[in-house]
């Protein structure tokens, strides 16, 4: 398809005024690929994203179209923004997470390192999600996600509980 693949390694001379973003979806695969890569990393962001005052977004992210950030909301490094999602006041977006299609993290949230927050997903105010949770699709988190929960449905729990309901 006349698409030219590159070494790693020759990246930075091949394109010496370039910044780089890796766009590959899997959280895990995105940190260690970021770890092994010493490259400057682009800020990547649709031109339809709204970024409010105060609020600040890390390199290596990637926002896509429609996302919203709200005032003094802070998102980490190598994260998605996926089209349409919106990170109100005050919340945390740690490094690595994605934040899928029209999800909505409100005031105050924390997400931890490495979240996947699945499609169409929302919290309450000022919830905690740990690292490398997972939160289904169209989940409403209103307590505390333990590192590592995967956690589905309405209100969101983690998914050994939800399927013995
Ligand atoms: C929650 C999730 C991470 C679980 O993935 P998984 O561990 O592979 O789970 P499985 O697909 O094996 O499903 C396990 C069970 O959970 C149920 N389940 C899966 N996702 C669910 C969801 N979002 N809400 C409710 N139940 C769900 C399945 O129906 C299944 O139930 P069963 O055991 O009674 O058949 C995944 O289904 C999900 O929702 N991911 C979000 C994806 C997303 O939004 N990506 C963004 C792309 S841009």
């Amino acid at each position: 398809m006349g698409i030219e693949v590159v070494e790693e390694g020759d990246l930075i001379a091949r394109f010496p005024e370039a910044a780089f973003a890796i766009a590959i979806g899997n959280n895990r695969v995105r940190k260690q690929i970021s770890e092994r890569l010493d490259l400057p990393w682009a800020t990547i962001m649709h031109p339809s994203v709204i970024v409010e005052p105060g609020a600040a977004i890390g390199e290596g992210t990637v926002v896509l179209a429609g996302a919203i950030v709200q005032p003094d909301a802070i998102i980490g490094r190598h994260v998605i923004l996926n089209t349409g999602c919106s990170v109100d006041h005050d919340a945390r977006v740690g490094d690595f997470s994605h934040v899928a299609p029209r999800a909505a993290l409100a005031g105050g949230v924390i997400l931890g390192e490495g979240v996947l927050f699945g499609c169409g997903a929302c919290t309450t105010p000022y919830i905690e999600v740990g690292d490398w949770a997972s939160i289904g699709a169209g989940a409403a988190v209103v307590d505390k996600i333990a590192m590592g929960t995967t956690a589905v449905g309405v209100p969101a729990r983690p998914l050994e509980r939800y399927n013995g309901r």
